[in-house]
């Protein structure tokens, strides 16, 4: 392939990009928003394989590599279930910090690259700030795997000092570039670069480690934007002009995400980064502890319920992470179209941190068929709820937690939640009295008007869906 069929392949690729992005906005766009993604990628893939920079020997290197990076990947999409999904994320953005590090180590030994002068400068300035982003993004992102699976504890962990340390951290990496860039040769040059990519590692592992459970939504974003300037970072160490496109429509779209994040959270961006958020005055339960009984919940029966919801006109369902780990999807559409075919007002609300991932609701949503126009944004429904008869809330709980509003010494507090409790019933249907994500007491449970439907969500919802049909 000539340089300038790779050239327009690139252009091409990179206007696909832009569309995929474009059509990812909105639900009804985004299949075809993906489609547009995956052609860009394959075209991407194609014009760099047989591109005028890979020799005929190379190419057998990169298709066995795309051969067994490809089987491990597919392998992985179909395994992981929906639920480990922002897992899986954290570990690709863990990747392309991986792949930042190694191909700026790569460059900097590789001796048939021969610059001078300003040149010379700047490819090491390249080398290594794509380091720092790449180690910084790689150990937060295992961090970030490890706090979503739960296997490192929401809880942040504050080291005393810890914005001092941060700083000393940054005036090192400047110092130790300033002695990397005098460097005259490739060995004396290693020692700063190593010693910077120890602190970036460190780094990374502090950061994410000092953000507490309930703002981990905005490390997920962050992460996702620092792997696409990981990725622009190496676009800039290859000279590969379409690397650079695709890292900073990645990093900039991340960072626009993180953004809204933080403003659907009532968060500030920087506080949130340099840690400590999330940790509030409270005291937290453990993550999946019972909360402190603070009055009484009233339990009620599937058929209790279905007859709640059979008698009422307005009804709001406000889906959580529950109901992605039971699955109950399906049976929820089952259930709104029983009581839609009854004239029931059917409408879904979505708390912008629903789930574990941005949009993760609405995936589900989406695929089990709900039609988009009763999906609505929190903005859109949070003032409907007086009105509504039963909000119904399923495997949700952060984020429909009145201390988020009403107790400033809670972890969550300032953050926007879903004011189900304002509904004239509302039903909470979860397995026990346990905490959610942000391991915080939640007094809707205790409210007079709170009902609790005890069990997992989608054998719940099974016997309220037979409940109604009989
Ligand atoms: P959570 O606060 O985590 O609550 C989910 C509830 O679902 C749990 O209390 C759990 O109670 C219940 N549950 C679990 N399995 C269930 C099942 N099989 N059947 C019925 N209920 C089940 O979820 P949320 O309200 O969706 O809030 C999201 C939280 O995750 C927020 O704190 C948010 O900050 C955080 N987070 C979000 C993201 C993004 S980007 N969305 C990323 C990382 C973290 P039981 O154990 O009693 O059943």
């Amino acid at each position: 392939m000539s340089q300038s069929l790779a050239t327009v392949a690139y252009l091409g690729a990179a206007i696909l990009f832009i569309l995929s992005l474009g059509g990812l906005s909105n639900p009804e766009t985004s299949r075809r928003g993906n489609l547009f993604g995956m052609v860009g990628m394959a075209l991407a893939v194609l014009a760099t394989v047989f591109g005028p920079r890979v020799s005929p020997a190379g190419v057998a290197w990169i298709v066995g590599a795309l051969v067994i990076g490809g089987g491990i990947g597919l392998y992985a999409a179909k395994v992981v279930k929906m639920t480990q999904m922002p897992e899986l994320v954290a570990l690709m953005h863990s990747l392309v910090g991986l792949a930042a590090c190694l191909v700026g180590f790569a460059s900097y030994v590789d001796t048939s690259i021969k610059l001078q002068g300003a040149e010379k400068i700047i490819h090491e300035v390249e080398i290594y700030v794509g380091i720092l982003i790449g180690a910084i993004t790689f150990s937060g992102s295992l961090i970030a795997f490890g706090k979503l699976n739960g296997k490192i504890g929401g809880k942040p962990l504050l080291l005393p000092g810890r914005h001092w340390l941060n700083l000393a951290a940054l005036l090192i990496v400047i110092w130790f570039g300033r002695e990397f860039l005098r460097a005259e040769t490739v060995e004396q040059g290693m020692v700063p670069l190593m010693v910077m990519t120890v602190i970036a590692l460190l780094f990374g592992i502090h950061m994410v480690m000092a953000i507490g459970g309930a703002d981990m939504p905005v490390v997920v974003s962050m992460l996702n934007s620092y792997s696409g300037w990981a990725a622009a970072a190496t676009g800039f160490m290859l000279s590969n002009d379409l690397l650079i496109v695709t890292g900073a429509l990645v990093g900039s779209s991340g960072a626009i995400l993180s953004y809204i994040m933080c403003n659907a959270m009532n968060r500030n961006f920087i506080s949130v980064i340099a840690g400590g958020f999330g940790s509030g005055a409270g005291t937290p339960a453990k993550k999946g502890e019972a909360a402190e009984p603070q009055g009484e919940a009233v339990p009620v029966s599937s058929a209790e319920t279905a007859e709640l919801l059979r008698d009422a006109k307005s009804v709001i369902i406000v889906p959580g992470y529950g109901m992605a780990v039971a699955q109950a999807q399906h049976t929820v559409y089952e259930i709104t179209k029983t009581l839609r075919e009854k004239g029931v007002d059917v409408r879904f609300a979505i708390h912008p941190v629903a789930g574990r991932m941005p949009g993760h609701m609405n995936v589900l949503l989406a695929e089990a068929k709900v039609p988009y126009d009763i999906v609505m944004e929190m903005d859109e429904i949070n003032d409907d709820f007086p009105a509504a008869d039963v909000a119904m809330v399923i495997g949700a709980n952060d984020i429909v937690n009145p201390s988020a509003l009403d107790d400033p010494s809670s972890p969550i507090a300032g953050m926007p939640v879903l004011e189900v409790w304002k509904a004239k019933t509302s039903i909470v249907m979860k397995r026990s009295m346990a905490s959610g994500y942000a391991g915080v007491d939640n007094p809707l449970f205790y409210k007079d008007n709170n009902r609790m439907l005890f069990g997992d969500a989608k054998k719940m919802l099974d016997e309220v869906l037979t409940a109604l049909k009989s």
